[in-house]
């Protein structure tokens, strides 16, 4: 278990489409302990490899007041709802900013968890925001890129506070 730094948005692999996982090792499980670590001690929402470096399809989320970590081993977003709405994001390679981004308000996601099993998840709210971010994540997307304009960018204020609760 580790703590790994979280890169930011000027390195080339948050750019990059994520290589799918072949074989749930001892590898990958321990980039999973060490990326939930990571998630904790910046206390976000969710984590994906790509920020730690790693451009493997790996994702951890964790909804606040939640105990329960969902591990997303290659996961691919299978239905969108029909709505969407302007959600306030912000991003955990992006210390200290926030934006408004269209978000579908319900996800669904297939996956592969830690053990290798095939599952669906569905979030609404929050988790389908940050189903959609980090799935974003391994395709090279940031949430920056779904602004028309970097000015479309806000400073956060709290400095204590602009990590937390950042996916
Ligand atoms: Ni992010």
């Amino acid at each position: 278990m580790a703590i790994m730094p979280v890169i930011k948005m000027d390195n080339p692999v948050l750019h990059r489409k994520a290589k799918k996982v072949r074989k749930i090792d001892s590898s990958i499980q321990k980039l999973i302990d060490d990326m939930i670590d990571t998630m904790h001690d910046v206390e976000g929402v969710g984590l994906a490899a790509p920020q730690v470096g790693v451009p493997l399809q790996v994702i951890v989320i964790q909804m606040p007041d939640e105990e329960e970590v969902i591990t997303l081993i290659n996961p691919e977003i299978l239905k969108n709802s029909e709505e969407s709405e302007m959600m306030t994001e912000g991003c955990l390679s992006l210390p200290g900013y926030r934006g408004e981004v269209k978000r579908f308000t319900s996800v669904t996601v297939k996956a592969r968890d830690r053990e290798g099993k095939l599952i669906r998840v569905r979030g609404e709210g929050l988790m389908a925001q940050a189903l959609q971010h980090e799935v974003d994540h391994i395709n090279g997307i940031v949430f920056v890129d779904h602004l028309d304009s970097m000015d479309k960018l806000e400073k956060t204020k709290e400095e204590d506070e602009e990590e937390a609760g950042s996916i």
